[in-house]
């Protein structure tokens, strides 16, 4: 059961209709109050075995995210639509809104106050705010949000200077503005004072100063949890995975640099975290950036344009679907960045849509995996309710320029038997398949469903690329850091490979979660490439590790095989070798 959901109210009405013509099985309307079953595809089913699954999914559509912090933090952040220029009246209009247009009660708590509202520190070292855009100060700010029912988050720098500052080229209020030097003393005047909630801290004066993310960062971690304020939401903005240290002191971590209303930019950013799955766990998110959400090309005046991606050339209602779809599957934090007071209906439908919200607001901390790829067709999943149950949410997302036929494999998500899907965007039962079912995306389209199957079955293939490198970091070039790294390599499954892996005892390759259904001695082959003779050692739920060698395999992938005694249950499979470098590794394959 994912506890992180509420149910709002009762849910009601199952209608019947008969439509030969309609290609769905049930359909929830619009409202949300009432499903429709079809008649004429009962597929042998009794009617009332259709209108029980339709009640069942009519009720899913009436639970409500809840603010739980083993969730990504759900919200609004003013940067990527208002940059510098933010006050207290488009704050407090902005939560207004949220409050009463359907966002607050789809579960969007926060009120994020990016960069621009404070101007340096004063000669005692306290922070002053910005003059002109919070003339009031900020604790009526603050406590009108909280007003409303809302939370309220802050926003600073590692170093000394913000990022609007450009280090003395921009915003003059950002210059001595940030945490640097100041660290307690800001933690006690946002969280003990002001009462904000949540702190994103970006990294341009720290870079400016040359520090050092890890300690810079844990000190900051300390900072706050000397304030006494356990509820506080900490977000490193270091536009890069920082490392896997990250996860011990933050609730998320930014991957990419600035987004935006670009398919450039979100295409971008998606391709960036493909292999991360494995980093985040409840409470614990790889932070994808703020949703450029209700930017349709041609409906808007772009903002601002600047950095990595350039402007806002807008998106498609497709890429916008895509967008938002594959934040939610992959476990993004979900920040509003369009003006909440003037959004647009669908936007508006698609972001509160509860079954795309209920794939990121669940409590079992997943951000799914690429279970299948062919080109550009990426095929992700990640359990539903239960680890290891058989409902499970499938996105089918085509980053390509042309319309791309999936066939999606029931095997490669480890289901078998019937399966029952559920569309989560259409919110419709577009009927059951068994092994395989075929489905066309348009480019830069995306499907998202709920698959409820028969049977879960093992797992046979484990990636490289979804896990776990404890070593793993983008802060600075992996050839540099003697880091394992993530490579696109022709040829391997999933076109992918993790290389540079061994040399220190920590650089090493964890595969957690190896569920073994029945007990005995099963087979593990490493599929795995050297360019001279090296070994590798294996090592099962911190057991004594053994040792496999593997000569030189002239460029080819091999297969290297290990016997291994396993009980019933969960496991871990640790691949490492402190002294030398091991070779490139494909996946493992539990065999059947
Ligand atoms: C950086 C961050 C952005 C935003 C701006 C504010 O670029 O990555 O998200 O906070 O700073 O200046």
């Amino acid at each position: 059961m994912n506890t992180a959901l509420l149910l709002a109210a009762a849910a009601t009405a199952i209608n019947f209709m008969e439509c030969p013509k309609c290609d769905k099985r049930f359909r929830i309307a619009e409202d949300g109050q009432s499903a429709t079953v079809n008649l004429c595809r009962l597929n042998g089913e009794g009617r009332d075995v259709l209108a029980a699954r339709a009640e069942k999914y009519l009720k899913m559509g009436h639970k409500r995210a809840s603010g739980d912090p083993r969730c990504p933090l759900m919200g609004w952040s003013s940067w990527n639509t208002f940059a510098l220029n933010i006050s207290e009246e488009i704050i407090l209009g902005v939560a207004q809104a949220m409050a009463t247009n359907g966002l607050k009660e789809a579960g969007y708590l926060y009120v994020n106050i990016d960069d621009g509202f404070f101007y340096g520190h004063d000669e005692n070292g306290r922070l002053r705010w910005h003059p002109q855009r919070f003339p009031n100060g900020m604790k009526g700010t603050v406590d009108g949000i909280h007003a409303l029912g809302l939370k309220a988050g802050t926003y600073s720098d590692a170093g000394a200077n913000t990022c609007g500052s450009g280090n003395g080229k921009g915003d003059p209020g950002g210059v001595g503005a940030g945490l640097y030097g100041h660290d307690a003393a800001d933690c006690r005047l946002h969280f003990n004072e002001m009462g904000f909630d949540f702190i994103k801290v970006d990294y341009c004066g720290g870079r400016y100063q040359h520090l050092d993310e890890r300690v810079r960062y844990t000190e900051i971690a300390n900072a706050i949890k000397a304030t006494g304020r356990s509820d506080v939401r900490f977000n490193i903005c270091r536009w890069a995975f920082p490392g896997t240290w990250a996860a011990d002191i933050a609730e998320s971590w930014r991957t990419t640099y600035d987004i935006r209303a670009s398919w450039k930019a979100v295409h971008t950013i998606i391709g960036e975290n493909l292999y991360l799955s494995a980093y985040a766990k409840p409470g614990h998110f790889n932070d994808m950036d703020m949703l450029e959400v209700d930017r349709i090309a041609g409906t808007f005046t772009p903002t601002f344009g600047h950095g990595t991606f350039g402007g806002d050339t807008g998106l498609t209602r497709d890429e916008e679907t895509t967008h938002f779809g594959l934040w939610c599957i992959l476990s993004s934090p979900l920040l509003i960045g369009c003006d909440p007071r003037s959004m647009s209906a669908e936007s508006l439908k698609l972001v509160t849509n509860p079954y795309l919200l209920a794939m990121n607001q669940n409590d079992l901390g997943l951000q799914a995996y690429i279970a299948h790829r062919d080109g550009t067709a990426y095929m992700f999943v990640k359990d539903a309710d239960l680890l290891f149950g058989k409902s499970r949410y499938v996105a089918l997302y085509n980053s390509g320029d042309t319309e791309c036929e999936f066939k999606v494999c029931a095997k490669d998500l480890d289901l078998g038997g019937r399966i029952d899907v559920f569309d989560l965007v259409e919110r419709a039962d577009p009927g059951p398949f068994q092994d395989v079912v075929s489905v066309k995306v348009a480019p830069h389209a995306s499907k998202f469903y709920r698959f409820d199957a028969e049977k879960r079955l093992e797992r046979e293939i484990y990636e490289a690329e979804t896990a776990f490198l404890t070593d793993y970091q983008e802060l600075k070039p992996a050839k540099d850091a003697g880091t394992a790294y993530y490579e696109e390599v022709k040829g391997t499954s999933g076109g992918v490979a993790v290389r540079q892996l061994g040399n220190r005892e920590t650089n090493d390759m964890i595969f957690r979660n190896v569920n073994v259904l029945k007990a005995g001695t099963r087979t593990l082959e490493f599929r795995c490439r050297t360019g001279e003779d090296r070994t590798f050692l294996v090592q099962v739920d911190g057991e004594k590790p053994q040792r496999l060698a593997v000569a030189n395999t002239q460029g080819k992938y091999v297969d290297v095989k290990l016997a291994v005694a396993f009980k019933a249950g969960v496991h871990e499979v640790r691949v490492f070798n402190p002294f030398a470098y091991t070779p490139d590794f494909d996946f493992m394959r539990l065999v059947p």
